[in-house]
């Protein structure tokens, strides 16, 4: 069964265009002091999400129902995107701050023409300490066959592919375009053959959609050196018609797998992660690093706000501090606004300074009500 017919999708409030004043300099702030950037809630920033365009040649139904994102959607006109130059620009202030790793998102962002122009740019920044970025990319790999080569040559690292089965009927449902699977697999194998490793799958299930899926994913990807996500479907954005009883528990996925493919928990490789490791266990329950490990990414019954170090970057400049922000900070009006880069210094410090989101923590003690207009931006808009 598939949910590619299912009628029930939210009309989207444009959240786009409205933004948040930046925030005055606090009491207790550093700022300008060269002391580690942190939030209220102390966590680093360490991880920015550039969104690099609003299309897709995708539908996924949770991400971006056909029905509202039609052939009259209006996306972002080409003047109101970031320019390569000031992505750059900003990231360079990020990189100054703490951040770490760059993923570059979309919508898709294999679409945004001459990607590896700005992949270039990024690549050349380095860290206070003098290392390199960990530079990635989030793909529905459609169009990797083709560019695996080129991203690497412009030095992209790795590459995170979208995948949500592997059969072919389920897996044309579910991006709802018809776009076979087979391609997307020549994709993966392509990233794999110009060295875009360590590569990962991520893979969200929804209940009553792809979860017969869970078990063919596993074993395909086990031993192949790459790392399966499974995610719990979110109720992220405002058009997806999100409900609770289409999530299935990573608790679920992983007693799943471990009935047949016997697992071990893994130690988090980094503070702030989003998955939770679990390694396929060898004949004397101990981890078989040959056959690797798959994560489970449990937004919705395992809240990982608490170490949250993810700031996200729109296609049009503004950034988010949380997945679920319902606005955002215009930093290309302060970009535009021929602010120097002490300027746009001090507006990256005090708008981190003043986070405070945690919207995972928070949900279960919302009250939950399908028929209330929601605030919050579209995945597709600000990136995964
Ligand atoms: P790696 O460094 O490759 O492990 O990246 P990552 O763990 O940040 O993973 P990725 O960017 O692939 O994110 C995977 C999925 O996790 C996204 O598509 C989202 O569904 C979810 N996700 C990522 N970041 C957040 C976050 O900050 N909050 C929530 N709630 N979900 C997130
Ligand atoms: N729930 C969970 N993940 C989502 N993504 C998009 N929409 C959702 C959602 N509703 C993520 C998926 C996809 C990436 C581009 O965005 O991980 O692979
Ligand atoms: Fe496109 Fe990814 Fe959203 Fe699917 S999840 S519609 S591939 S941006
Ligand atoms: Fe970070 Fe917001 Fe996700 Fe929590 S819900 S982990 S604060 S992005």
């Amino acid at each position: 069964m598939t949910d590619r017919h299912v009628p029930r999708v939210i009309p989207l409030t444009d959240q786009r265009s409205s933004s948040l004043p930046i925030p005055p300099i606090m009491a207790d702030s550093a700022i300008g002091s060269g002391a580690l950037l942190t939030d209220r809630r102390g966590r680093p920033l360490r991880d920015l999400r550039i969104s690099v365009t609003d299309r897709c040649n995708f539908r996924c139904n949770y991400c971006m129902p056909k029905e509202i994102f039609d052939k009259d959607h209006t996306y972002l006109k080409h003047t109101d995107l970031l320019s390569f130059e000031e992505i750059t620009r900003v990231a360079r202030i990020f990189v100054a701050h703490g951040v770490q790793k760059i993923r570059l998102t979309g919508g898709e962002p294999l679409l945004r023409k001459n990607i590896e122009r700005l992949i270039e740019q990024l690549s050349s920044l380095r860290t206070a300490d003098g290392q390199t970025l960990d530079l990635t990319l989030t793909t529905n790999g459609s169009l990797l066959a083709r560019k695996a080569h080129d991203l690497k040559s412009a030095g992209l690292q790795r590459v995170t592919v979208s995948l949500d089965g592997l059969d072919d009927a389920v897996f044309r449902s579910m991006n709802d375009v018809d776009f076979p699977v087979a391609a997307v697999l020549d994709g993966i194998e392509a990233a794999r053959e110009v060295g875009l490793g360590p590569i990962k799958i991520n893979m969200v299930v929804k209940r009553g959609t792809n979860e017969h899926q869970i078990l063919p994913m596993a074993r395909r990807f086990k031993g192949t050196g790459m790392v399966l996500r499974f995610i719990e479907y979110m109720d992220v954005g405002a058009t997806n018609g999100w409900r609770m009883n289409e999530v299935l528990p990573s608790s679920e996925v992983v007693k799943l797998i471990h009935a047949q493919l016997p697992l071990v928990q893994l130690e988090p490789a980094n503070p702030g992660e989003t998955a939770e490791r679990w390694g396929f266990a060898d004949v004397h329950g101990r981890h078989d690093h040959a056959a690797g490990e798959i994560g489970v990414i449990s937004s919705v019954t395992q809240a990982f706000c608490g170490e949250c170090n993810r700031a996200r970057l729109s296609t049009e400049g503004q950034l988010y501090l949380c997945l679920f922000a319902g606005q955002g900070y215009d930093l290309r009006q302060l970009i535009r606004a021929q602010s120097t880069d002490a300027d746009l210094t001090t507006g990256v410090e005090r708008i981190w300074r003043a986070r405070v989101d945690r919207y995972s923590e928070l949900r279960s003690a919302l009250p939950f009500d399908p028929g209330s207009p929601v605030r919050r931006i579209e995945m597709s808009y600000i990136g995964g």
